[in-house]
């Protein structure tokens, strides 16, 4: 690695001060420290590519909401733990327009990011029937997931669907629903890491076979309207995001205002639950928490417990952007189509400089660019690859954090500004100068 534009010997100075037992294999928070130590040490800056954290401004017409909040004084009032009024009606306006789906206000439930509504819904599931004691996640996926479940103590199930696109994954779905151990399936669509989206034929399959086992399917729509080869943006016209809520009545969505309207650090999201499965008793579930319906146990027991509900001036920033986004006056796929621009602009550095794209295709067709893509390099395990680009400059998280069984590497494009693309050239360059066989 002489070539690297980097100090080695800093980069592992940094690496043990940190104690990374093996920083192949490092997490996205060790790969976030490790690269702010090395920064601070020197002028150097990284291609950050380890994060998902939104590159763009807040949507304004959040902000100025949140503010006219705050000055009436909502910040000394407790809010409602399943939301506030406003709130819940544009949510499921928004649900009608964008999904073509009908749902009650009343499961529209806001929470304290997805991630907050992710664990509530995880807690729940994992004791709606005493014999389903496991989630199944369709990976990869969203690693803070799997570590929501090892802090839940809940046990899950997993499997990449890299080989199993298509008709080939009701087979595979099938073989593992069968052992009737399985309370709900959990994907995100897009997908984080892979920005695979999966199409109406899969969607179909999966909520049959939720009806067929009596699952609930927790589809996460982190990036809701993403996938930029369709034009999702139009509020009350098709074509509409893709989801499973078309095929099954047990499902939970997850609607989260970070992406699409970077808002991320306001940590708000929307839990919406369908009606069917919002009105449903589990005796089993009853008896854990000593509640009542699904959706009762969800807002009045544990997100009672969690937080006592979602920021109050916060929820009034997500009532007026959806209120925007459903009157047409703000498109909040616009807001983010940036995302695929450099995308595409990346992929093609690194197919460039010797480099493959892993996920790289929904069944037949080329996937989308956008918030994410995976890549790999000839001959190097997705561990030994964020290990060397890291000496070169350029940060990212393995493919095995995710639950993926290809060897690679999850590139978030987030953070890389225009700007930067010349250095990122030039690096991969030394990089594939260096390693090339
Ligand atoms: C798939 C997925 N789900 C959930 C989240 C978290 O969303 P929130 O910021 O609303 O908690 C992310 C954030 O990166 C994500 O990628």
């Amino acid at each position: 690695m002489n070539n690297s534009p980097l100090d080695k010997s800093l980069v592992e100075k940094k690496i043990q001060e940190l104690r990374i037992p093996d920083v192949g294999k490092a997490s996205i928070r060790e790969i976030v420290a490790l690269v702010n130590a090395v920064e601070e040490a020197t002028d150097f800056k990284y291609i950050r590519m380890e994060m998902g954290v939104p590159g763009l401004p807040p949507a304004k017409v959040g902000v100025e909401a949140e503010k006219e909040a705050l000055d009436k004084g909502v910040a000394a009032v407790y809010p409602m733990v399943d939301g506030i009024k406003p709130l819940k009606a544009e949510a499921s306006k928004f649900i009608k327009n964008f999904l073509n789906i009908d749902l009650s206000a009343a499961g529209c439930i806001p929470t304290t990011g997805s991630m907050q509504g992710t664990y509530a819904a995880f807690m729940a599931a994992g004791h709606v029937d005493k014999k389903k004691d496991t989630l199944l996640f369709i990976d990869p996926g969203f690693p803070v997931q799997k570590q929501q479940m090892m802090v839940l103590g809940l046990k899950y199930d997993t499997f990449d669907v890299f080989n199993f696109r298509g008709e080939k994954l009701r087979a595979k779905l099938e073989s593992i629903l069968s052992g009737g151990n399985i309370n709900s399936i959990v994907y995100s669509n897009p997908n984080n890491p892979s920005w695979i989206c999966f199409n109406d034929e899969e969607l179909k399959i999966i909520g049959e076979l939720a009806n067929k086992y009596d699952v609930i399917v927790m589809e996460d729509l982190a990036y809701f309207g993403m996938d930029f080869r369709t034009d999702f943006s139009k509020p009350g016209e098709a074509p509409y995001q893709p989801s499973v809520a078309n095929y099954t009545d047990n499902y939970v969505l997850f609607i989260s205002s970070s992406k699409i309207f970077s808002y991320a650090g306001q940590r708000i999201g929307i839990m919406a639950i369908s009606d069917k499965l919002f009105q449903r008793d589990y005796p089993d579930l009853q008896e854990r928490f000593k509640g009542t319906t699904f959706g009762a146990t969800i807002t009045l027991r544990l997100l009672y417990s969690l937080s006592s509900g979602t920021s109050h001036s916060a929820q009034y920033a997500l009532a007026g952007m959806l209120k925007a986004v459903n009157e047409g006056s703000y498109n909040f796929v616009e807001g983010v189509k940036d995302y695929g621009e450099r995308a595409k602009k990346m992929k093609a550095l690194f197919l460039k400089n010797g480099f493959d794209i892993v996920y790289k295709k929904d069944l037949d067709v080329p996937i989308a660019d956008g918030f994410y893509f995976t890549i790999g390099y000839p001959g190097m395990t997705g561990n030994e690859l964020v290990a060397n680009l890291l000496f070169y400059g350029v940060s990212a998280i393995a493919l095995d954090n995710t639950g993926s069984d290809e060897e690679g590497i999850r590139a978030c494009v987030s953070f890389v500004q225009h700007n930067q693309f010349a250095a990122l050239d030039e690096r991969l360059r030394l990089f594939h100068e260096n390693f090339r066989k």
